[in-house]
């Protein structure tokens, strides 16, 4: 019976979903989105920001047809949208069986929880990025390139900044984060005049699914500007761990002024179970000055003598993830061996 008949002499039968490799078959109530559908029947479907900003939900489209809310071409990279993915929160189903599958199911991510924090210290890193350590009332459980939101009392809305240190490091109650300056920005400005300090926060998290996948492929790491913090957190705990691969950090910066926690990187780098190579790139360093390193984009160099076999993470604005996106796939990593946490609204763009 079509729907037709079926709206005409009795209610149609819900749309279905079916998620790999779990392979769980769900109904999709009308109005409801892939991943409302999802999370309704309990699935632990990878998501964050729901609005189409974060690309958590990301999954391979293997069957059927989906509306977009939003376009996902807005988030998704075109090697992504090439190879069949779709954001989950954007995504209404247009036929009756529809069958998306996930990369890496979410079930090892803590749940995020609800903490009073406060602001013990901050350290300027760099002209206009702050090292900011916050107590919480009790422990977060979470994994190295996860985030936080941080709510300030009478903010409009909060701020979220990745944890900069291994869960392992000071304990599960003192994190750190690399907050930068944004001109104008009532929260950063207040934050580097030090009128914070003290001040009790509201904290949520742990929040993100950006995490070191298991296994023993070379990583690629690719950091821009504050970016740094969540790999800076991956790259410790991997120290921390033993763990042993081949590792390439990248790291693009303005000018010199701009690079900052070397001695963390360098610390990594001597305690490596493996090769790891550190690879600074300035892109506005003024031409006649004594930096004798790489100059650009970061993202152009990228090699393909690291990246054969390899992982790639990433964390930065856009662009840089886009670009870098097209070069690793380029130099033949699979597009679902990428894996990036890109700043959106609310991370270091316009607080
Ligand atoms: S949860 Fe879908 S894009 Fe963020």
């Amino acid at each position: 019976m079509s729907n037709f008949f079926k709206s005409v002499f009795g209610k149609a039968s819900p749309k279905q979903l079916q998620v790999l490799p779990q392979n769980v078959t769900i109904p999709i109530e009308p109005g409801k989105t892939l991943l409302e559908a999802a999370l309704a029947a309990g699935i632990v479907y990878p998501h964050d920001c729901t609005v189409g900003n974060c690309a958590s939900c990301k999954s391979r489209l293997k069957q059927g047809r989906v509306r977009e809310a939003t376009p996902f071409g807005y988030t998704l990279s075109k090697e992504e949208l090439d190879a069949g993915y779709i954001l989950a929160c954007q995504a209404f189903p247009r036929d009756e069986l529809t069958v998306v599958e996930l990369d890496s199911p979410s079930e090892s991510l803590p749940p995020p929880g609800k903490f009073a924090a406060t602001i013990t210290s901050t350290e300027i890193l760099t002209h206009d990025i702050l090292r900011v350590t916050v107590k919480t009332d009790g422990p977060v459980n979470y994994v190295a390139g996860q985030y936080a939101n941080l709510l300030v009392p009478g903010a409009s809305r909060a701020r979220s900044y990745s944890f900069a240190n291994a869960p392992q490091r000071k304990g599960r109650d003192v994190l750190d984060f690399y907050i930068r300056k944004v001109p104008g920005g009532e929260f950063t400005e207040a934050l580097f005049r030090g009128e914070l300090n003290g001040k009790p926060l509201g904290m949520e998290a742990p929040l993100g699914t950006f995490h070191l996948r298991g296994g023993d492929a070379p990583m690629v790491c690719i950091a821009g500007g504050s970016g740094l913090a969540p790999l800076v957190s991956i790259l410790e705990h991997a120290r921390v761990t033993k763990i042993k691969r081949r590792c390439t950090l990248l790291f693009g910066a303005r000018t010199q002024a701009d690079l900052y926690q070397l001695d963390a990187i360098k610390n990594i780098a001597a305690h490596w179970q493996d090769h790891f190579e550190f690879v600074p790139v300035l892109s506005h360093e003024p031409a006649d000055s004594d930096w004798s390193g790489a100059r650009g984009f970061v993202t152009d160099h990228i090699d393909a003598r690291f990246c054969l076999g390899a992982e790639g993470y990433l964390c930065g604005p856009p662009p840089m993830i886009d670009s870098a996106i097209s070069r690793l796939t380029q130099f033949g990593i699979p597009i679902n061996h990428v894996h990036y946490d890109k700043f959106t609204d609310s991370r270091d763009l316009n607080q």
